[in-house]
């Protein structure tokens, strides 16, 4: 496995509709676990394809409390409901974070890497980690759901792109609680299941 070099922004492929994958083949599976590891290495929830410079509309998605990755193929949300405020974060946008609007139940269809139809109904974090991840595929950002213009701010000095001993780096959020989501997150690569930031 290995760690996959972090496009960030204005990276143009942050920007570009991923192609819905037509068969499931062996790369595919090297490239998801590829994408795990280098979600791992970062501390983050999830990471998209196009994160890591390729366009396959393809996801991964590790929340604390789950033992193993979500994989997610060609991942749509099927139904949105309510909207609340959440603190977002994204490995693309290192050393920010942002209040955005995001719905309270999402519902998303996917393959999984088995070609099997994976049906999720989410609240809470994965519910957030699904919507941003979907959003990646489709060129959008959480800065793009920011409640208010002024609603993003700096949690770090050192907007670098690689290093893990710095607070910025993470994606998706700390916590779905309200409020920034400060530095300290210095844990170290693997014990990140407990530790979303
Ligand atoms: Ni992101």
């Amino acid at each position: 496995m290995a760690i996959l070099n972090m496009r960030l922004v204005p990276d143009p492929i942050l920007r570009k509709q991923a192609k819905k994958i037509g068969k499931i083949l062996p790369a595919l599976k090297r490239f998801t676990a590829d994408m795990v590891e280098t979600m791992h290495s970062h501390n983050g929830v999830g990471l998209a394809a196009n994160q890591v410079g390729s366009l396959q509309k393809v996801a991964v998605i590790q929340i604390p409390d789950m033992e193993e990755p979500l994989i997610l193929v060609n991942p749509e949300v099927t139904r949105r409901e309510g909207e609340r405020e959440v603190v977002e974060g994204c490995l693309s946008l290192p050393g920010y974070r942002g209040m955005v609007k995001r719905s309270v139940k999402v519902r998303v269809r996917a393959l999984g890497l088995d070609g099997k139809v994976i049906r999720i109904n989410a609240e809470e974090l994965l519910a957030q980690a699904l919507e941003h991840e979907t959003d990646h595929l489709n060129g959008v950002l959480f800065i793009d759901h920011l409640v208010s213009p002024d609603s993003l701010w700096k949690i770090s000095d050192e907007p670098d792109e690689d290093d893990d001993d710095e607070g910025g780096d993470t994606d998706i959020p700390a916590m779905t609680a309200a409020g920034p989501v400060q530095t300290g997150e210095t844990t170290g690569p693997q014990d990140s299941a407990q530790s979303p930031a």
